[in-house]
């Protein structure tokens, strides 16, 4: 660390950096290969993130043997924990089998099988490696069955990394324009115009102005994307008439509506879709339905799915992809949602609401305003005055402070996602949720007292 460096250093950042010598050895030496020494950019945190050494149900340890009380699952992707001993047995098993094949498996039709009858509006389903190629082909399917080339996504919506959804997902105050007419706004450089200037942005739980913005565009739109809970701009749950009038609208202009559940799904045994009682056309899915394996799901409505069908002739549609389906994420995706019971659901979500009543109670208690959002095992804190039901409204939140809440919280031996969100696994109980919000009341009585 330079001198200059160290003096812009916080008290946090500091025992931050005792605790962690060996990551900051490893961030030295990594930074030598890869750009910031990972790939995988929304984890990147100042001074430099951890590396992570074993995962064990709701503990994670890191290469300085510090131990941490997770409440990430790996950005919600392990409901079940880390290595439950049924995934790695299943996994195992298949492991001796073989991990891929030039052709069908078994695995992939159970899991199908599952999904279908998990998600009534699964009537077909395709998979693929990630949440980003499931948003992908959603869409491409959307503009190839509508004939239609532009497509509606929310702003601080998140829906994977490819071009014609990286648009307005975290754009600035400046960039983002009129609250109820947001501007398109390019999330990276190297995007094309012709990505940006066919995504029209709708303000998220603002009934009117998005339904004018759809009625406006609706003879161009193939789709409107929609997380129903914004998962990456804070656990911000979709309001029940917001959900309802894109359901109306896109119905009565042949938009297609779909659901990115690639978050949401944990909150209902039958998904956000069942929570919010609507039928999408098409939904996707990542992240835990592969059991912390790599697997994206997307499906819908067979007649929009029968573009992909090559057993009728040369299919509309391609999907290629070498590890497609590949059968060690299938039969680790199948086991944690046969696990995964509506009674565990209701649990995760009981927890859910338990953290999230304790951890605006401990800020009240300290003295510091904050917005607790969440719904089911999800929850986000926003450093913030205002009530939080948009992207728009956590523009202007308190981002010094969350970085302070978040290395005081892994000196006191917890992990949450460095941008403030979080959610619960199987694996966490009374004792940990308890035991995190005694971290938080001790960090925020000291941040008070500061
Ligand atoms: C809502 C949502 N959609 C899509 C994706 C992309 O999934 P993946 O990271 O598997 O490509 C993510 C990832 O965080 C997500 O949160």
């Amino acid at each position: 660390m330079s001198i200059q460096e160290a003096s812009f250093v916080s008290r946090e950042e500091q025992l931050y950096r005792t605790l962690t010598p060996t990551s900051y050895e490893y961030f030295l030496e990594g930074r030598k290969y890869l750009p910031g020494s990972d790939s995988r950019s929304p984890l990147f945190h100042p001074p430099y993130p951890v590396v992570l050494d074993e995962g064990h149900g709701c503990w994670l340890f890191d290469v300085d043997g510090n131990q941490l009380l997770d409440f990430t699952g790996n950005h919600t992707s392990l409901i079940l924990g880390y290595k439950h001993p049924r995934v790695l047995d299943a996994v195992q098993r298949q492991l001796e089998k073989g991990t891929a094949f030039p052709g069908v498996t078994v695995p992939q039709m159970r899991l199908a099988r599952f999904l279908c009858e998990r998600l009534p509006s699964f009537e077909r389903v395709r998979f693929t490696n990630s949440g980003t190629e499931a948003t992908m082909n959603a869409i491409r399917v959307a503009r190839a069955f509508t004939g239609r080339h532009k497509i509606a996504k929310i702003e601080g919506g998140y829906n994977g990394s490819w071009d014609d959804v990286m648009v307005s997902t975290h754009p600035s105050g400046e960039q983002s324009g009129d609250v109820l007419r947001p501007v398109a706004a390019p999330a990276s450089l190297g995007l094309t115009s012709h990505s940006v200037d066919n995504v029209v942005v709708l303000p998220f739980n603002e009934v009117e102005a998005a339904a004018r913005l759809i009625e406006q565009q609706g003879k161009h739109l193939a789709a409107v994307i929609v997380e129903p809970v914004l998962g990456s701009a804070g656990m911000i749950p979709a309001e029940q008439a917001y959900i309802d009038m894109l359901r109306e609208v896109t119905k009565r202009l042949g938009v297609l509506l779909v659901f990115d559940e690639v978050i949401s799904f944990r909150v209902a045994y039958g998904g956000a879709q069942e929570y919010y009682s609507i039928s999408p056309d098409l939904t996707c899915l990542g992240k835990l339905i592969g059991g912390g394996f790599p697997l994206g799901v997307f499906g819908g409505r067979s007649d929009i799915m029968a573009m992909f069908d090559p057993s009728r002739g040369r299919p509309q549609l391609p999907h290629p992809g070498s590890y497609n389906a590949n059968p060690i994420s299938l039969v680790a995706g199948a086991t944690t949602l046969e696990l995964l019971t509506d009674d565990v659901v209701q649990l995760l979500n009981l927890r859910g609401e338990t953290l999230r009543r304790k951890i605006r109670t401990a800020f009240e208690d300290a003295g510091l305003t904050a917005q607790v959002t969440g719904l089911g095992s999800l929850f986000a804190i926003h450093l913030t005055s205002e009530p939080v039901k948009s992207y728009h409204d956590t523009m202007h939140a308190n981002v010094d402070l969350r970085h302070r809440i978040f290395l005081s919280l892994f000196k006191e031996g917890v992990l949450i996602d460095p941008r403030g969100v979080g959610c619960i696994s199987a694996a966490i109980g009374e004792a940990e949720i308890d035991r995190f919000v005694d971290a938080l009341r001790a960090v925020l009585r000291k941040l008070a007292g500061s």
